[in-house]
C-alpha cells in the first residue's frame, strides 16, 4: 500500500506563531493562562500545561500576577480591556489574517454597512469579529441560512468570512445574498491562504488514493471542515491520534492519502502514518516532511 502525503501538511504559519510565543512567555518564567485553549488539538495544549501554560475559561479563575494569553483566533476588544483593567499583561497571539479581518469588521461597521459574517456563531473567532463590530454583526452559517436575510430599503452590507471557511461555502452565501437586493454589497475574501492551499491540495490528493485519512482535533473548524471536502470526494476518516486507526479501512487499498488541520503536529502525523505502516506491513513514500 501507498501512503502519499498532502502538499500542505503540518501546523499553519499562525498555528507556528501562536506557540512560539507561548513557548517564550512560559520560559520567562511568568505564570501564564491560556483564555479558552491555545489551539484546537489537545495533544498540544497537553505538552504546553507540562511546561506551565494553564488553560481558563472565566477571567476571574486567573491568579495574580500572571499573564494571559490570547489564542490565534482572537478575542473581542472587550476581553482585551477586561485584562488590562485586571491589571495582567496581554500575551496576543492572534493570527494576522484573523488581524486582517477584524480590522475590516470594525472599518465596515464604523461606515454603517450591516456586517455579515460567514462563520461558525459559537467559534471563538467568529465571536471576537463580532466584537470588533460592536455587537452589530448578523451571522451565517451557510446559503440556507443565508437565504433568510431580509435587508431593510436602502441597507447596505458587507461580508466576510470566518478565515478557515471553505471558498465554495462562502461563494454559495454571497451569492444567495445578492440576490437579495441590498442597495449596496461589499464582499471582501478573509479566507487565509493556509486554509485555501489546504484546502485544494487535499482535494487533489482525494482524487487520486482509494483512502484518505484527515488527521486533527475533533474540535478544530478546519479540520472539520477539510474532512467534509475529502468526503465528498472519497473514502475518508477522520482520526485524531494514531489510537484512532482501524486496520479494517485499509482492506483492499492499494493508496491512502494523509491530510491534516492546521492545529496538527507533526509528530502526531507521523505516529498516523507508523500505525498504518504496523497495520499494513510496507509504506511507500511514507515520509514525513514539514512542508510548513
Ligand atoms: Fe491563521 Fe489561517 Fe492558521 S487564519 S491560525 S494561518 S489557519
Amino acid at each position: 500500500m501507498k501512503v502519499k502525503l498532502a502538499d500542505r501538511i503540518g501546523f499553519c504559519f499562525g498555528v507556528k506563531r501562536a506557540i512560539t510565543i507561548a513557548n517564550s512567555a512560559l520560559k520567562a518564567n511568568r505564570k501564564v493562562y491560556s483564555l479558552g485553549s491555545i489551539i484546537h488539538n489537545s495533544q498540544v495544549v497537553e505538552k504546553l500545561a507540562e511546561k506551565g501554560l494553564a488553560t481558563i475559561k472565566d477571567l476571574n479563575k486567573a491568579k495574580m500576577p500572571c499573564a494571559i494569553l490570547i489564542s490565534s483566533h482572537g478575542a473581542p476588544p472587550s476581553v482585551f480591556e477586561k485584562i488590562r483593567n485586571m491589571g495582567c499583561a496581554v500575551i496576543d497571539t492572534t493570527c494576522p489574517f484573523v488581524l486582517h479581518a477584524q480590522k475590516l469588521a470594525s472599518k465596515m461597521a464604523g461606515e454603517g454597512y450591516a456586517l455579515i459574517i460567514v462563520g461558525e456563531k459559537t467559534h471563538p473567532e467568529v465571536k471576537a469579529l463580532v466584537g470588533f463590530a460592536g455587537g452589530r454583526a448578523r451571522v451565517i452559517k451557510d446559503k440556507r441560512e443565508a437565504g433568510k436575510e431580509v435587508f431593510r430599503e436602502g441597507e447596505k452590507a458587507a461580508v466576510i468570512s470566518q478565515t478557515t471557511q471553505t471558498m465554495a461555502n462562502y461563494l454559495d452565501v454571497v451569492g444567495v445574498l445578492l440576490n437579495k437586493g441590498p442597495r449596496e454589497i461589499r464582499v471582501f475574501n478573509t479566507i487565509c491562504n493556509d486554509t485555501g492551499k489546504r484546502i485544494r491540495t487535499a482535494s487533489l490528493l482525494s482524487g487520486t488514493v482509494d483512502t484518505m485519512i484527515i488527521v486533527g482535533g475533533r474540535h478544530s473548524a478546519n479540520t472539520r471542515r477539510l474532512f467534509e471536502v475529502c468526503r465528498s470526494l472519497n473514502d475518508s476518516y477522520l482520526v485524531e491520534t494514531d489510537k484512532d486507526v482501524m486496520p479494517r479501512w485499509f482492506r483492499g487499498k492499494r493508496t491512502v492519502g494523509i491530510a491534516s488541520g492546521a492545529s496538527t503536529p507533526d509528530w502526531v502525523i507521523e505516529k498516523v502514518v507508523k500505525k498504518i505502516k504496523l497495520e499494513r506491513g510496507y509504506v511507500i513514500n511514507g515520509e514525513i516532511k514539514n512542508t510548513g
